[in-house]
């Protein structure tokens, strides 16, 4: 008990409630980007920019635990980059970087490592999915939530916008937090809160199943011409006939139509289900156009930037730069702390 009393919360509450809100989220570069992702987590993002302090970024060490293939993790990492930029992330308003430019990240996820039972990451829901699929996960994906703590705690941030799968990672980091904080009798990490964004719900792919690369359903956000149409065009349906009438609420074509469609074209195509005399074919047709027509801007604005990478990597450099500052203030009173030798300054 008396540890609790002790907690040096004074001087780091009053720092913390100067201080706008910090908002921090990532995303892993693994593949192309899809519409569930968009619908999920990015439009979340790019939404909330202005609404505090707020960082977002490429989780690339989390690649790692998929990805074995330097080309690829580099390529997939321009793509996500081009795509946030794309769609309307403003590095003016928040800071975008990769997590790899933050070695701190990882100094810290050590830490938080050696304060972490086993039987805690035993119960992380990805790794237990893994485990029970037959396969044999790696110390990576083991220990993965003690990364994603160690990213949202290195920059004391406040708030964490993510998808409800992301739940129980969130728990781990609060709990990981207070654990280093009680470890050391001293409140050095600021426990956040979770952020989940329920107004959007799982994002079928085109088999019904969630939207995820892991099962190859996925339509990319900037998936255009003949591929998106092959990928709208092969979306599962059931078998009922042209002439009768159809369920929207059951219809994996009219699940997507609803995220892109306005109210009015919404009860229109619904109006047209229940009518009967209108096929999947039609639907999946409206689909693709609001798809094409949804991301039109933002796909010329890649076009664009694709051009520019000599600006890209700018704006991750001065996104890193500010990142890993932010992330060494949190760091150097941990190494202190924990009593780590240092002979040099970062
Ligand atoms: P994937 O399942 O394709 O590997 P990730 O696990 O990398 O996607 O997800 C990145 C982010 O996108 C997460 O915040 C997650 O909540 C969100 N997301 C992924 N798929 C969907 C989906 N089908 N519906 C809603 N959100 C999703
Ligand atoms: N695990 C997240 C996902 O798969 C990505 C991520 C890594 C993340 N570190 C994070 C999200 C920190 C929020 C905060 O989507």
């Amino acid at each position: 008990m008396r540890r609790k009393n002790n907690l040096k919360t004074q001087d780091l509450r009053l720092k913390t409630k100067l201080m706008k809100k910090t908002i921090l989220s990532g995303i892993q570069p693994s593949g192309k980007l899809h519409i569930g992702n968009y619908f999920g987590a990015m439009r979340q993002h790019i939404r909330m920019q202005d609404e505090g302090d707020s960082f977002y970024f490429l989780a690339n060490y989390h690649s790692l635990t998929s990805i074995n293939n330097g080309e690829k993790l580099r390529e997939f990492t321009t793509d996500v980059v081009l795509d946030y930029l794309a769609l309307g992330l403003d590095p003016n308003r928040c800071t975008f970087f990769a997590q790899s430019d933050v070695p701190q990240t990882t100094e810290l996820a050590w830490i938080l490592g050696c304060l972490t039972p086993v039987s805690l990451m035993e119960k992380g829901v990805s790794y237990k999915d893994k485990v029970a699929q037959g396969l044999n996960p790696n110390i990576g994906l083991f220990t993965y939530p003690i990364l994603q703590a160690a990213d949202i705690l290195i920059y004391h941030s406040h708030l964490v916008p993510v998808g409800e799968d992301q739940k129980q990672n969130i728990e781990i980091c609060r709990d990981l937090a207070g654990k280093l904080n009680r470890a050391y009798d001293e409140e050095l990490l600021i426990i956040p809160e979770e952020y989940i964004v329920k107004s959007v719900a799982i994002v079928p792919g085109i088999d019904g199943r969630k939207m995820s690369k892991s099962y190859d359903n996925t339509i990319n956000i900037f998936d255009e011409g003949k591929s998106l149409k092959k990928r709208v065009m092969s979306i599962q349906t059931d078998s009922t006939a042209l002439e009768d009438p159809k369920d929207p609420d059951t219809c994996n074509v009219f699940a997507l139509i609803k995220l892109f469609a306005d109210d009015e074209k919404k009860n229109e195509i619904a109006e047209n289900y229940r009518a009967g005399g209108y096929g999947y074919g039609h639907a999946k047709k409206e689909l693709l156009m609001l798809i094409t027509d949804y991301f039109a801007e933002g796909r010329e604005k890649r076009k664009e930037l694709e051009k520019d990478m000599d600006y890209v990597h700018d704006v991750l450099r001065e996104g890193g730069k500010k990142a890993r500052q932010r992330a060494e203030t949190v760091m150097e009173p941990i190494r202190s702390k924990t009593g780590l030798y240092r002979s040099f300054n970062a």
